[in-house]
């Protein structure tokens, strides 16, 4: 068997049953967990940028063909979150079906996603926040040394998230109700600054891009047919497809708690489809007002929709955008932090990491080493290295993992034709192969230098596995004991 080992899906149902995580979250919670987690730098910067640099107002499209993608992909996840519910989401989903070395390979995969995503993030938040209370932007700035902003909020959300999910969640929905409301502020208002000659062309014509600086910029499509590097039209509007895709990343996250949800068969299906269908209508209506209400030209790449409203005099619009920012950043790491503890528990509970790194405290019912250790990873990194331009990396592997997601959806149909599933993928295989293929689609359109640091990251992966995960694997003791009998 060796490395393609798979996990019985009955232990993972039954373990889930003796887990030590405590049920705590209803699906009201899940819903918020996933807006928490999703709404953030995506919408608030990202959004702008791309509508600058690549697809002018037809980013809107490119908002509508990520919430497609990640929703056909969303499905694929609410088939298995509710039929194998458990802390390892993707990562066991890959173990029960695929092979031990496909499971570590995602369960990798998604530790980069939500690592880098939290020190990415973090290092935004501490941004915005100078920006709202005037702080020096020589500690809280891109060009700080040290970034202190970034650190101090990794470590206090780090208490929170160790705390208990009861905390976690009470926190980050708090934090959702404010961000929810700023960016329904921002259609209600914004819709009445918005000129139709703003949106004509709505996708504006293409033309080379002029960027000579590196063919590591071009999207790995364009590179590999050998096309001439261009911005807008068509093409502009997929590149910016992908890179928006970061936006709708997260969601995945709530697949993680399948052991805390009360009632998992239900409530984890509410909770993806329902957050990431409430992000979809939001992200789709302040695009659309975004690129109506100022030329796509002159759109402000640090605070592009803080820069809007200013620059049509609603100055108190702008501030309460910058108070959304600073709060939906927070719930994004708060959910990211709690991701990361789940997916070590699940990776120490079969040998793939060290047990010790796993382990559930006690009295808090969290895995309090990884999330802390995670932790002090992401401050490090966000403490001394300007990371912004990675926030590719966090869609490349959150796309990876979702097609990983799709083809286990028809292979453990066939493997476990059996297994209760509450929910389940409409026209499968035709859709989770849809899924599949959308989403390596947008893969493509990720420049090379994103597809390098992730074979980098990969590579770095498998070095591991063979080293350590492969031997201690808790699966590979039960093979060498049943060898000895
Ligand atoms: N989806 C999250 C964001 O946009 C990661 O910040």
């Amino acid at each position: 068997m060796g490395i393609m080992r798979t996990l019985d899906v009955t232990e993972v149902l039954n373990r889930q049953r003796s887990s030590e995580l405590k049920r705590r979250l209803s699906g009201r919670d899940l819903v918020g967990f996933g807006v928490g987690i999703i709404i953030g730098t995506g919408i608030f910067t990202l959004a702008g940028v791309e509508a600058k640099s690549h697809a002018g107002p037809s980013v809107t499209l490119s908002f509508v063909i990520g919430a497609v993608v990640a929703g056909l992909a969303a499905l694929c996840y609410a088939e298995l979150a509710s039929s194998v519910p458990t802390a390892g989401s993707a990562y066991t989903y890959a173990f029960a079906t695929l092979g031990e070395v496909f499971a570590w390979i995602i369960g990798w995969d998604l530790l980069l996603e939500f690592a880098l995503g939290a020190a990415v993030v973090s290092r935004g938040w501490s941004g915005y926040l100078a920006n709202l209370l005037g702080l020096p932007p020589s500690l809280f700035g891109e060009d700080a040394v040290v970034n202190i902003g970034a650190v101090v909020i990794i470590a206090v959300l780090t208490v929170v998230a160790v705390l208990g999910i009861r905390q976690s969640s009470m926190v980050t929905n708090a934090l959702v109700i404010v961000k929810v409301t700023v960016c329904v502020l921002v259609i209600g208002v914004g819709a009445f600054f918005v000129k139709a000659a703003n949106l004509t062309p709505f996708v504006p014509p293409a033309r080379p891009s002029g960027d000579t600086e590196s063919a590591l910029h071009q999207p790995v499509v364009q590179a590999a047919l050998g096309l001439e590097q261009s911005v807008y039209g068509l093409a502009g509007m997929l590149t910016a497809a992908a890179v928006v895709f970061f936006a709708y990343t997260g969601f995945e996250a709530l697949a993680n708690l399948g052991e805390e949800t009360r009632n998992p068969t239900r409530d984890l299906r509410i909770g993806i489809l329902g957050a990431l269908g409430v992000c979809a209508v939001l992200y789709i209506g302040v695009s659309l007002v975004l690129t109506g209400m100022v030329p796509f030209t002159d759109i402000d790449e640090g605070a592009p929709l803080a820069d809007a409203f200013s620059s049509v005099g609603q100055h108190w619009v702008s501030a309460l955008i910058s108070l959304g920012a600073v709060t939906g950043l927070t719930s994004v790491m708060m959910v990211e932090l709690v991701t990361i503890g789940r997916i070590g528990y699940a990776m120490g509970r079969d040998g793939l990491l060290p047990k010790p790194l796993g382990t559930v405290h006690p009295r808090w019912g969290t895995p309090h080493r990884m999330t802390i250790g995670g932790a002090a990873l992401i401050a490090a990194l966000a403490a001394f290295v300007p990371i912004s331009e990675l926030s590719d990396m966090v869609s490349i592997g959150a796309l990876s993992a979702m097609i990983i997601v799709a083809v286990a959806v028809p292979v453990l149909r066939r493997k476990r034709p059996d297994l209760e599933r509450p929910f389940r993928v409409p026209f499968s295989p035709v859709l989770p192969i849809i899924a599949a293929l959308a989403c390596f689609y947008l893969m493509l359109n990720l420049d090379v230098l994103t597809w390098l640091r992730f074979a980098a990251w990969l590579l770095l992966g498998m070095i591991i596995y063979v080293a350590y995960g492969r031997r201690h694997s808790r699966l590979a003791a039960e093979e060498r004991k049943k060898s000895l009998k």
